[in-house]
C-alpha cells in the first residue's frame, strides 16, 4: 500500500524548487543540519542552476558537491512522476502553488510518496482535497500544506495546548492566537502567490466563497463550526492586556487549525473555537500601531487589485527569486503568544498560555528551518497518522514539536 516508507526509493528526500529564493535556503539549512544518513537530491527546471546551487552548497559541507540533481517541469507530468517514484519525500518550493502545485500534488498522491509545501494559499489546498483526498488516503501519501510561518506556528502551538489540557486530564475549548513582534521581510515568490491570488478572484469569484469561507478546509461533507469570520478592525484583549489588529494570515492560519482538529477526530472538541490577530502592545502607542495596521490591510487588497496601484507596486516590489538578505534574514525573529480555555479535570475552569518564537525572520529563516525539519520528520520519523491532504499537526503533531524545540525554537506552556 504505502510506497513511501519503501527503502528501494533513492532519495530520502527530494528538494523540488531548490533553486528559488526559499529553495536555496531550505537546501543549505538541510546541508548544514547535516546530510549524514540523509539521502537528500535537489530538483528544479534548470540544471545549469542546480549545479550552482549545488557548488555553493559545497561550502558548507564537502559532501554537498556529490548531491543528485533532478530535472523536471511543474507543468510536465510525466517528469514529476518520475520525480516522486524515486522519492520517499517532496519537499517543494515551487510557487505560486496554485499556478505551478497541482501536478506534483497529483504525482505524489498517486505513487505513495510524502509530501510538503509552503503554500498560504487557500483555493489551491482547498481543489487539492477535492481531487487528491481519497487517492492518497489509500496510497498512504501524507500531503502537508502550510509548513511554514503559515501555519506551523498557529497549528502546532494549538496542538501543543490541546496536549497540555489533556495531560492534565482536561479539555480545551478555546484558543487565541496573537501575532506579536516580528521582524523580516517578504519575498517575490511571495508576493507572486498573493498577485496571483487577486487574479484567481477576477477570474472566477467562487474563489471568494472559498477564501471567505472559516470552514472552507474542513473535509467534505462535515457540518461547520461554531467560528465567525476573522478579525477586521481594531480590538483588545483584556486576558493579554494588549491591542490587536487584524493578521493577514488568519486568513489561512485559522482554517489550517480547524482542519486539523476535524482530521484528529475533532479532539479539541466539535464546538472548539479559535481565533488570531496581531498584538500591538499596551497603551497609546499599542493603540496606534493597531489603527496603522488595520487601515495598512483595509488598503492593500484594493491596492494589489487595482490596475494603476498593482503596476506602482510590482515595480517597488521584489521579484521572483528576490528575497531578504542574510543580515535582514539572521537578525529576524517572531513571538507568537497564545490563551487557551478549557476546563481541568475536574470540570473546572483553566486558563493556559503557550509561546511559539523563532529565532531568525518568520518568512524565510524560521521557514526554511520548519519546512526542512518538515521533510525529515516525514522520512524519517514513526507516525501514526494515515495518508491524504493533511495539516502539520494532524499528520506530524509532537514529533515536528519536538524537532523544531532542537533547532532552537520556543514551544512553550505556562499554567496562569
Ligand atoms: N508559507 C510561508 O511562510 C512562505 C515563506 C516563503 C515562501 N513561501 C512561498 O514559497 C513559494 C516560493 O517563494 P520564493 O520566494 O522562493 O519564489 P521564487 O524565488 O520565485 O522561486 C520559485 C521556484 O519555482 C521554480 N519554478 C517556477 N516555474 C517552474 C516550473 N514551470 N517548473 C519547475 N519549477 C518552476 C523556480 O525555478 P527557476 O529558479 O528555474 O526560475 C524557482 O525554483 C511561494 O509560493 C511563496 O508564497 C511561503
Amino acid at each position: 500500500m504505502t510506497g513511501a516508507s519503501d527503502t528501494q526509493r533513492a532519495h530520502d528526500i527530494v528538494l523540488w524548487g531548490a533553486t528559488g529564493f526559499t529553495g536555496a535556503l531550505v537546501a543549505e539549512y538541510l546541508v548544514k543540519r547535516g546530510l549524514d544518513g540523509v539521502r537528500l537530491a535537489l530538483a528544479g527546471r534548470n540544471l545549469a542552476k542546480l549545479e550552482k546551487v549545488r557548488a555553493e552548497l559545497s561550502q558548507y559541507d564537502p559532501k554537498a558537491a556529490e548531491l543528485p540533481l533532478l530535472v523536471g517541469d511543474s507543468h510536465d507530468r510525466a517528469s514529476l512522476d518520475a520525480i516522486a517514484r524515486q522519492a520517499k519525500v517532496v519537499c517543494t518550493t515551487v510557487g505560486p502553488y496554485a499556478k505551478y502545485g497541482s501536478e506534483l500534488v497529483a504525482a505524489c498522491a498517486e505513487h505513495g510518496t510524502h509530501y510538503c509545501d509552503l503554500t498560504g494559499e487557500t483555493q489551491f489546498i482547498h481543489r487539492m482535497i477535492r481531487a487528491h483526498e481519497a487517492q492518497a488516503r489509500e496510497t498512504g501519501a501524507r500531503l502537508v500544506n502550510c509548513c511554514g510561518f503559515d501555519s506551523i506556528p498557529s497549528d502546532l502551538g494549538t496542538y501543543m495546548l490541546y496536549k497540555a489540557f489533556a495531560d492534565r486530564g482536561g479539555q480545551v475549548h478555546r484558543v487565541r492566537m496573537f501575532c506579536g513582534e516580528t521582524k523580516g521581510a517578504a519575498s517575490g515568490g511571495t508576493i507572486a502567490s498573493m498577485l496571483n491570488l487577486v487574479d484567481e478572484v477576477k477570474r472566477d469569484r467562487s474563489v471568494l466563497k472559498v477564501l471567505g469561507h472559516p470552514y472552507s478546509l474542513y473535509p467534505e461533507g462535515e457540518r461547520a463550526g461554531v467560528d465567525g469570520s476573522d478579525q477586521r478592525g481594531i480590538g483588545r484583549d483584556d486576558d493579554l492586556g494588549m491591542w490587536t489588529a487584524p493578521f493577514i494570515m488568519a486568513a489561512i492560519n485559522a482554517k489550517v487549525v480547524r482542519r486539523s482538529n476535524a482530521l484528529l477526530d475533532f479532539a479539541y472538541g466539535r464546538d472548539f473555537r479559535y481565533d488570531e490577530c496581531a498584538s500591538t502592545g499596551k497603551g497609546l502607542s499599542g493603540l496606534t500601531r493597531a489603527a496603522v495596521t488595520a487601515g495598512g490591510m483595509a488598503a492593500f487588497l484594493p491596492a494589489i487589485a487595482f490596475g494603476p496601484t498593482r503596476r506602482l507596486l510590482e515595480k517597488r516590489l521584489p521579484s521572483p527569486g528576490e528575497g531578504p538578505d542574510r543580515a535582514t534574514r539572521e537578525s529576524g525573529f517572531f513571538v507568537v503568544r497564545l490563551i487557551a480555555d478549557g476546563v481541568d479535570s475536574g470540570g473546572n475552569p483553566l486558563q493556559l498560555r503557550g509561546r511559539v518564537e523563532g529565532i531568525n525572520d518568520p518568512g524565510y529563516g524560521e521557514t526554511a528551518k520548519m519546512l526542512g525539519e518538515s521533510a525529515l520528520c516525514l522520512a524519517f520519523d514513526e507516525l501514526d497518522s494515515p495518508g491524504g491532504l493533511r495539516t502539520p499537526a494532524s499528520a506530524m503533531g509532537e514529533p515536528l514539536i519536538e524537532r523544531l524545540r532542537a533547532a532552537g525554537m520556543t514551544f512553550r506552556v505556562d499554567e496562569r
